[in-house]
Formats: C-alpha cells, sequence, structure tokens
C-alpha cells in the first residue's frame, strides 16, 4: 500500500489477448485503486467486469512514438510513486504483411524493423519514460512480456528469425535495465515473463501443433502473472520465468 493509500496498476498495450486480460485482472483485485489502460486502440465498450468494478478503469489512448509515450508518463505524473504494478504487453509475430521465417531466405528488412519496433523498441522507451512515474519509495512489479523463444540458451530449433532476436535483445534490455534500476530505483522490481502458448490473436495461426492442455486462456496466465509479481521480491535481480514461475535459461 502506498502512502497515500492506493495502489495503482498500469497496462501498456491494452488492447491485447494478454493486455486485456491483466486489464480484467487487475480491475478485479480489491487491492487495487485504479488501472490505467493504455493502448494505441480505443476504450472496448464492455468489460468483463462487473459495472460496479468498471469505474476503477482510466483508458488512455496513444501511439508508440517517443513523444506521444512521453505524453501518457506527463498524463500519469500526479500518480508518481504510487504505481504497484507495471505491465508490458507490446508483441508481435504476424500482421497481414509479415510471417514469422521458416529459413534464412524469409528474412525481410522491412519485417525485422517491424517486429524488433513493436519487441524490442516499445518496450524499452516505456521502461527509460516510466523511470520517473515508479522510482519512489513503493515497492513496484513491473513485467514485460518476453518469450521463451527468446532464450539463447534454449534454441535448439531455429527459425523465426526476427521474434526470436527481437525477444533476445528484450531479454538484454531488462537485464541492463534491472542493473540500472537496481542502482537508481530500488523499489522496482523487473520480470521477463513467458506466458504459455495463450489462445490469443499472436498464437492463433500456430495453436493446431499445441498439445492438449498446453494452450492456455488468457484469463489463466493473467492470474498466474498476477501471483508472480504479489510473491517477487524486490532484490534488484531480473526474473526470466514461464507462467508456472519456473526459471527459463538466458
Ligand atoms: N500468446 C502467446 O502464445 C504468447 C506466447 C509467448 C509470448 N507472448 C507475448 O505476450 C505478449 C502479448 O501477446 P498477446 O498474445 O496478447 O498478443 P496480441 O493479442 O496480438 O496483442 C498484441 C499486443 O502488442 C501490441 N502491439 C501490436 N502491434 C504493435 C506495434 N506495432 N507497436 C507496439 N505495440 C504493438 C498491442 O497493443 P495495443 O493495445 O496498442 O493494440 C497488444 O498489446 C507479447 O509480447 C507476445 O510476444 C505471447
Amino acid at each position: 500500500m502506498t502512502s497515500s493509500g492506493s495502489n495503482y496498476a498500469l497496462i501498456l498495450g491494452a488492447s491485447g489477448g494478454l493486455g486485456s486480460a491483466l486489464v480484467t485482472q487487475f480491475i478485479a483485485d480489491p487491492t487495487i485503486t485504479t488501472v490505467f489502460a493504455v493502448s494505441s486502440k480505443g476504450q472496448p465498450l464492455t468489460l468483463p467486469v462487473p459495472a460496479t468494478q468498471a469505474n476503477k478503469l482510466v483508458w488512455i489512448e496513444t501511439e508508440y512514438d517517443e513523444q506521444s509515450m512521453s505524453g501518457v508518463v506527463e498524463q500519469l505524473k500526479d500518480y508518481a510513486g504510487q504505481f504497484t504494478r507495471v505491465c508490458i504487453c507490446h508483441g508481435l509475430l504476424h500482421s497481414e504483411t509479415l510471417w514469422p521465417e521458416k529459413r534464412l531466405e524469409d528474412i525481410n528488412a522491412q519485417a525485422l524493423h517491424e517486429v524488433f519496433e513493436s519487441n524490442t523498441v516499445v518496450p524499452t522507451l516505456w521502461l527509460k519514460l516510466l523511470f520517473k512515474l515508479l522510482k519512489g519509495k513503493t515497492p513496484c512489479v513491473v513485467a514485460t512480456l518476453s518469450a521463451r523463444v527468446g532464450s539463447i540458451g534454449d534454441n535448439r530449433m531455429g527459425g523465426w528469425h526476427a521474434y526470436r532476436a527481437s525477444k533476445a535483445a528484450l531479454n538484454m534490455v531488462l537485464t541492463n535495465m534491472s542493473i540500472e534500476y537496481g542502482r537508481r530505483a530500488k523499489n522496482v522490481k523487473l520480470i521477463a515473463f513467458h506466458p504459455g502458448t495463450t489462445d490469443t490473436g499472436l498464437s492463433k495461426p500456430f495453436q493446431a501443433s499445441v498439445p492438449s492442455g498446453k494452450l492456455f486462456t488468457p484469463a489463466f496466465v493473467a492470474s498466474q502473472l498476477s501471483k508472480i509479481m504479489s510473491s517477487a521480491e524486490l532484490d534488484g535481480q531480473l526474473l526470466y520465468v514461464d507462467w508456472n514461475g519456473q526459471p527459463i535459461p538466458w
């Protein structure tokens, strides 16, 4: 609990499958006062929470250039030092114009740029810009959605060049950030989180090969992440864990 008695959650990339499940998770959490949801899209007309809880939500629409993102942080400055939960949910694997590469001949510069922009650049800018909002006395846990395929040690299959490389780069950024936050904002704990294969638009085209029982609902994963965040220690160390809290090799 912050000194003002308020606990704020911030979900960045709030329209995605996991982002919107995390919004719902934290709105339903009685310890959270207000959920700030930031997205490139407008607020959905209906939320899967009781009407009595819907007033806990503040929706902020933005583009993801640094100037617009700074504007979001400026809008939140009155709540500085009172955020206890932050989830950075951006990620891109495929779109109408790009598809994960099966072999090196599929690599395309434009697709590399787009995937790195969403998976690495935007989360990195948030971690830069949020520093002044999060630094303080209130324990704050920041989870960034990474992926197991970003593990260099765990890579035995290859392929998905842009996505894998962008998540490995994200993991390095998070390692760097945890060192700097650990020095300059000791109240902040960073987590690189692998949700497991979760039933969202991102995984939709690849779900046929997922073993039975291994395709998770976004609500289940949001609940798991919330538990992991609640039990995280403020030790200045970056956690790289899966949905079950199990460590992943770098
Ligand atoms: N689903 C899985 O099986 C799975 C597995 C491993 C890791 N993950 C990771 O989990 C995270 C959430 O994925 P999801 O499954 O919820 O996917 P999703 O439903 O496709 O959501 C995509 C998310 O990425 C944001 N986004 C999309 N294009 C972007 C761009 N060009 N620039 C910045 N942000 C962009 C969206 O934000 P807006 O709110 O602005 O739309 C949204 O938060 C991603 O990091 C993904 O890599 C997912």
